[in-house]
């Protein structure tokens, strides 16, 4: 029990550590928070610094949800809610992180990293299919919605233990709450689309 709890509590703090604002902080001096869509995540990195920085930081963001995942199968004793748990209190940690005042990212490239060790193949046609949609709509935003929808009906058909099941449904709550302001630009067609726009601006 106790190194559950310890488990969790460093992937949150492994969450927390928000490499979109790191970066944006370390290249340009800025506060990434306060540029393009406002999101520390990924796709609002490659709108306000450019490629080779947002896929740096789209690595790393994943690489923290997988070893704190990693973490909870460790020292979660055999139990499958640990590594769930471990999951998306780093997903939590990124959304809001404790050393950056509670203003964080969506969440999404976090997601990724913890549910490809959750469970690999429903993850991956998850991923896939998110990729279609935004190759096909250029609307990031959208298939990072679909991606995260499709998780826990995937990992339903797929039979997983219901730890895994419920903590995809938290993930696909947690993704379409954070996504709540690109869902109304969706709705209105303001919504950016990838590509558009030049570096540094929205
Ligand atoms: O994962 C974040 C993405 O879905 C949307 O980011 O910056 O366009 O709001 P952004």
């Amino acid at each position: 029990m106790f190194n559950s709890i310890i488990a969790i509590i460093v992937s949150y703090l492994l969450g927390s550590i928000s490499f979109s604002i790191l970066f944006a902080r370390g290249l340009r001096k800025i506060d990434i928070r306060e540029h393009g869509s406002g999101n520390a995540g990924a796709t609002n990195t490659l709108r306000v610094l450019g490629k080779g920085p947002a896929i740096a930081v789209f690595l790393l963001d994943i690489a923290k949800g997988s070893v704190a995942v990693l973490i909870g199968l460790w020292l979660g004793e055999g139990s499958e809610w640990v590594p769930v748990a471990c999951g998306l209190a780093a997903i939590g940690g990124h959304n809001w992180p404790i050393y950056f005042r509670f203003k964080g990212g969506k969440g999404i490239a976090t997601t990724v990293g913890a549910l490809v060790i959750w469970a690999f193949l429903p993850t991956l046609i998850a991923g896939i299919v998110a990729i279609l949609v935004i190759v096909f709509t250029r609307y990031v935003s959208l298939g990072s919605m679909v991606f995260a929808v499709w998780l826990p009906i995937l990992f339903y058909l797929f039979h997983l233990d219901a730890a895994y099941i419920w903590g995809a449904l938290a993930v696909a709550l947690l993704a379409i709450v954070r996504h709540r302001n690109n869902i109304v630009k969706l709705l209105n067609g303001t919504e950016n689309k990838l590509g558009s726009g030049k570096k540094g601006e929205p």
